[in-house]
């Protein structure tokens, strides 16, 4: 029998049009954004792959619970909701609200002492390293050789022999080991649940005195709770909650930007075990974010994610979820682009450094790629490579990465995506070299000038 198509597991009730453009237009606009994506208004963009993050759909459940949300200061029913919600997910004890995921981080990094202290990772967030380093702690990424490989059903896990050497070299020095899942850091590659337990084995292995946090970063728990229950032998066909939960039980702390597989537009969450931890993150999160009760949300949000957090481990949902980076993937495959496998759910890498032989990493190809993708086709992507990391991209791949946003495009979308990268394919060998114009002190590639070597090819 012919094989059915996976379909959107979704109808939908609201639409926002899109504005369509067509190349010349487009050639002005990223001239006046000076060749910054992150410059081009969301308006002049036809398929916007910018971030997953925030830009997902809500479900009419989680609008229901807009209108439900209560926004008393204190003791509010909409944050009993989401905390209930949360602890039956996490199995954790006391359940912070945040404004972000970033926010999380920030007020955990302030009440640990962690000056002078090593934080050991399968792939820090940028945002999370930028925390411990202002926390006065350095970080070290130590994913496996072969993560971007290919060959490796989970890609994201951390490299144990590292992890030994490193808890050795450190000692008690090391304050945190943080586990990303999915590890966003190297192409979104899942993280398998016999990874994690070798991670807490080893952490609790040390004495109670010297022992590391174990801190999950778990943005994006549903989808790599999915990719081990499709891929790990032991966990095959196991409840995704409960596979979710056996992830969390391996921890002592998480953090959560709601802004990804919570599908709501804002919103971060820190949870911890221990009491004494709690009692300092409370002064902390009243200075800086709000009562507990609500942390930096309205109680509109905390309504959001607590449906959001229910709806996501929806089996039909991930497998929708997965099947349409996987199509992506493929069809730029066929096209003939290089791509990071097994693909994200949340995203499609491109290989810009492969594809683009005649660029070296100083000439930006990633970005050379992703200017292209807008050029032809109105597509917003980010590069994550040179232009993001500078001199600290050396050595590692040159990557576009195609996020996909949760519930907001179907599959004709991906199809006009595949469409014009399969038209960009066809003359990659002249798309030309970027350089950088002008940049800021850091992060540059938020606001960084930049202009082409040569002019891009016409498209259309
Ligand atoms: N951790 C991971 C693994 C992330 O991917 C992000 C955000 C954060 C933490 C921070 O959360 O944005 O709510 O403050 N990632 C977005 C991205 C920005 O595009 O990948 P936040």
């Amino acid at each position: 029998m012919k094989k059915r198509p996976i379909i959107e597991p979704f109808r939908i009730k609201v639409v926002e049009p899109i504005r369509m453009t067509r190349a010349p237009e487009r050639r002005r606009i990223l001239e006046a954004a000076r060749y910054n994506l992150f410059g081009v208004h969301a308006d002049d963009v036809i398929v916007d792959l910018l971030t997953d993050s925030g830009t997902g759909a809500m479900s009419a459940e989680q609008w229901a619970g807009m209108i439900r949300g209560d926004e008393s200061y204190a003791g509010a029913p909409s944050f009993y909701r989401f905390d209930a919600v949360v602890r039956e997910l996490t199995g954790m004890s006391f359940i912070f609200p945040t404004h972000q995921g970033r926010a999380a981080e920030r007020i955990f990094c302030d009440v640990l002492p962690l000056r002078d202290k090593v934080v050991l990772s399968n792939g820090l967030f940028d945002t999370t390293r930028a925390n411990i380093e202002a926390a006065g702690a350095s970080g070290f990424d130590l994913p496996r050789e072969d993560a971007l490989g290919g060959t490796q059903a989970f890609g994201g896990d951390i490299d144990l022999a590292k992890l030994d050497r490193a808890l050795e070299e450190h000692g008690d020095r090391v304050a945190l080991v943080v586990m990303t899942v999915t590890n966003n850091t190297v192409g979104g590659q899942a993280v398998s649940l016999a990874n994690l337990r070798a991670v807490a084995e080893r952490v609790r292995s040390i004495t109670p005195a010297k022992r590391p946090i174990l801190l999950l970063d778990a943005c994006r728990f549903a989808e790599n709770a999915f990719r081990i229950a499709s891929d790990e032998p032991a966990e095959r066909g196991r409840p995704l909650a409960e596979i979710a939960r056996a992830m969390f039980d391996l921890a002592d702390v998480f953090t959560m930007s709601a802004k990804k597989d919570a599908i709501v537009n804002t919103g971060g969450i820190l949870g911890v075990r221990d009491q004494a931890l709690a009692d300092a993150i409370r002064v902390d999160l009243i200075r800086t974010e709000g009562f507990p009760t609500y942390g930096g949300l309205a109680g509109r949000d905390l309504e959001a994610i607590a449906q959001g957090l229910r709806e996501v481990l929806d089996p039909s949902y991930l497998e929708y979820r997965f099947a349409a980076s996987r199509y992506l993937a493929s069809a730029l495959q066929a096209a003939g682009w290089p791509v990071i496998t097994p693909a994200a759910a949340h995203a499609v890498y491109i290989d810009a450094g492969a594809a683009l032989p005649h660029l070296a990493p100083a000439d930006l190809p990633g970005q050379s790629v992703a200017c292209a993708l807008y050029l032809a086709g109105g597509i917003r992507t980010c590069e994550i490579g040179t232009l993001m990391f500078g001199a600290a991209a050396e050595g590692k791949r040159q990557l576009v990465r195609l996020a996909i946003p949760r519930r907001v495009y179907t599959q004709s979308h991906i199809d006009y995506v595949a469409a014009v990268g399969a038209e960009i394919a066809e003359v990659r060998a002249k798309l030309p070299g970027m350089r950088i114009l002008e940049e800021p002190r850091c992060l540059r590639h938020f606001t960084a000038a930049m202009a082409p070597l040569s002019p891009f090819p016409d498209f259309e």
